[in-house]
Order: structure tokens, then sequence, then C-alpha cells
């Protein structure tokens, strides 16, 4: 493990009365892709904007590189490169210039701005289109440009919110492949928010879940699946060479299952305890042969749901 980039502790915002982010504590190592999850209004954007120092925690402290975001912002700025969940730019300006705007902000001098900007658009796919207005450009071409307008600050850490919303799936691919190289090639550190589960699952090396303000689950994909197994979730997943709604109401009923989804010829079993040797029986009982079983490891998507439901009773 690295040192941590981002320290997050008993990070708590109050709006009017109402807590929207509670007692929140987490930190991301350095080099993670982190991902930061959670339903609509969860607080995943209010945390980020306590991060950057955009605004204050009503109470607990965030620390990136040791600055603290409240108390020195501009240390923290420096360093962080930030995509908004709707990013802006200067439409009459072409994507090279809107670039340089950005490092003349950032006051890098302008023979490195040259190449910082060369090399981003390159990272991006956007050299051959960098001298075209941004108002032609595609909501695909904005997003990239958007991260490019990160890259060039050089930072150590990344906040994307909800980089790939609204962008068709080549050109999410293309996202993912981009988020992967900031931490694989240049070792930046990246918090990435979003809903889109599969994404997350794909590229990150963490998640958290947030539901209504609190942290519900910190830990890697796997960890959290086997959390689950140790709550006593099993998951079955089984082939057979007939599929029939006698078995799978027969399988229903064996004690412990919780639920039987079909799909295509496979069964998900989902149940409280080991029903191996149960379900193993009843197909055969039922007259089909069971082909294959395994016991399947917790997708995200379920790992989610399972805290989702837990954090949301309602
Ligand atoms: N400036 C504000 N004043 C009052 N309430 C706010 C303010 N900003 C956010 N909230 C409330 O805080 C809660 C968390 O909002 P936030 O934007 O952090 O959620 P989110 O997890 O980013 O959601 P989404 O996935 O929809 O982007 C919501 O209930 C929202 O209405
Ligand atoms: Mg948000």
């Amino acid at each position: 493990m690295g040192q941590p980039v981002v320290e997050i502790a008993e990070l708590t915002k109050i709006y009017n009365g109402t807590t929207v982010v509670n007692k929140l504590t987490l930190q991301i190592e350095e080099g993670e892709i982190f991902g930061f999850l959670g339903p609509n209004g969860a607080g995943k954007t209010t945390t980020i904007l306590m991060l950057l120092g955009l605004t204050e925690p009503t109470y607990g402290e965030v620390r990136v590189k040791g600055f603290n975001s409240t108390r020195e912002p501009l240390h923290v700025k420096r360093m962080t490169g930030y995509l908004p969940e709707n990013v802006g730019f200067y439409d009459d300006l072409t994507a090279r210039e809107n670039l340089r705007y950005i490092t003349r902000l950032n006051r890098i001098p302008d023979k490195e701005a040259t190449e910082r900007i060369g090399r981003a658009l390159e990272s991006v796919g956007l050299s051959d289109v960098a001298e075209k207005d941004v108002s032609k450009f595609s909501k695909g071409m904005r997003q990239r440009l958007g991260i490019a307008d990160v890259l060039v600050k050089e930072p150590k850490l990344v906040i994307l919110d909800e980089p790939t919303s609204g962008i068709d799936p080549a050109g999410v691919n293309k996202i993912l492949d981009m988020i992967v190289d900031m931490s694989r090639k240049r070792g930046i550190t990246v918090l990435l928010s979003s809903h889109m589960l599969h994404q997350v699952q794909k590229v990150c090396d963490r998640v958290g879940i947030i539901v209504n303000g609190s942290l519900v689950a910190q830990g890697t994909i796997e960890g959290l699946g086997k959390e689950i197994i140790a709550q006593g979730e099993n998951l079955l997943e089984i082939q057979v060479d007939e599929l029939n709604s006698r078995l799978i109401d027969s399988l229903g009923s064996i004690t412990g299952v919780i639920t039987v989804e079909p799909s295509g010829d496979m069964l998900t079993i989902r149940s409280d305890r080991d029903v191996t040797a149960e379900v193993s029986r009843v197909i055969v009982r039922c007259g089909s042969l069971p082909l294959h079983m395994r016991s399947k490891d917790y997708a995200l998507e379920e790992i989610y749901m399972n805290y989702f439901q837990e954090g949301c009773p309602a």
C-alpha cells in the first residue's frame, strides 16, 4: 500500500438541518482507481465539492496529500484535476484554445503548456480536431476534451463525476481506457463517481458505496462479495440439460433458498446456507441432469443492490 492521497475523516455536511453527508471516513491510496457509487442524491457530488474546497464541511475534514481542503484549498486545487458532472467550455474557441485558456489560468509557462496540450490532445484522441470550434463537438468529444483539460494540469489526483453519462458504448470504452491509463501509466490517483456499475467494476481497484449520505461499504469488489457470503448469502450457478417450471418450483421450495432465477439454460440460486447437495438431488429427481454447477462470485451490481436495500428499507 502506498501513501494515502485522499484522507476523509468523519466528513459531514448538513444543509438546512438535513444531513446529506454523514460522518464519511475513507482513504484513497496513491495510484488507485476508487469507484464512488450511490443512488441519486446520495451525497457523492457534495463530498467531491468538499474534497475540492468548494463547499465547507459542517464537521470533519478532508486532506489531499496532507493539505486540508477547507483551509488550504489552493494547494489542493493545484494538484487536483476535476471533471464536473456538466463540463463547460468556450464554444467559440477551438479545442486547443480552450486548453490554452486552462494552462494560462494555471500559470503554466507557454512553452511547457504547448507540449502538455499536445500530449493531452493526443492521449484523448482529439489531435485531428484540435483546431475545430468546440461548438461543433459531439457530447463524447466534449467529454474527452474535458479529460484533456484535466490532464494538462498534470495532476496527482483526478476526480471524475459521472464521466460516461450520455456517452455511447464505444465512447465509454475509450473513456474507461483513458482512466486506466491515467492510473497505470502516470500513477495518478483517480476518484470516479458513477452509477454505471459494470463500468466501475471493469476499472476500479476499490469501491465505496454511499447511501443517504453514509458510506455503507468499501473495499475491493471481491472482498465485498465475500462479506455478503459471510453474512450467510450464497450464490450457486447451475446449468441443467433440461429446464422446466416444475424444476424451478422444486428448487425454490428447498429450505434456505431465497430466489431461483433462470436465464437461458442457466439457473442462479440465492440461498442463506449451502444447498449444493439438495440442489443436485432435486435436479435428478425432476428428471434433469446437472451439467455444470459452481459457487458464483458476486458482481458489483448484486453487491450494490444488497447494500442499497439495507440502506433504504423503504
Ligand atoms: N446547495 C445545496 N443546498 C441544499 N441541498 C443540497 C445542495 N446541494 C445538494 N443538496 C442536497 O444534498 C443531497 C445530496 O446531493 P448530491 O448532489 O451530493 O448527490 P449525488 O450523490 O451527487 O447525486 P446524483 O447521483 O444525482 O448526482 C441531495 O438531497 C441534494 O438535494
Ligand atoms: Mg452528483
